[in-house]
């Protein structure tokens, strides 16, 4: 899902620099989102907010199956 539709940056995008330890705005000046008009700030941050918590957007997605690490999905 395109998340900064300015700068066309998915949420993919944007978990995985999360993901390899980037903030959001390191992840900003990296990948441009939420430069322009601002609309995607608060989404970007949320889930940059959630690959920081202690139950990450995989584990979120993990909860529906028992089996096997496949966290890496997003
Ligand atoms: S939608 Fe991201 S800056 Fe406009």
């Amino acid at each position: 899902m395109i998340v900064c539709v300015c700068q066309r940056v998915s949420d993919r995008d944007i978990v995985r620099h999360a993901r390899a330890g980037m903030g959001f705005d390191d992840i900003q000046l990296e990948l441009g989102v939420a430069t322009c008009c601002g609309r995607c700030e608060g989404c970007a941050r949320e889930l940059v907010a959630q690959c920081a918590s202690s139950h990450p957007v995989a584990a979120l997605h993990n909860a529906t199956t028992s089996d096997g690490p496949q966290g890496a999905r997003v």
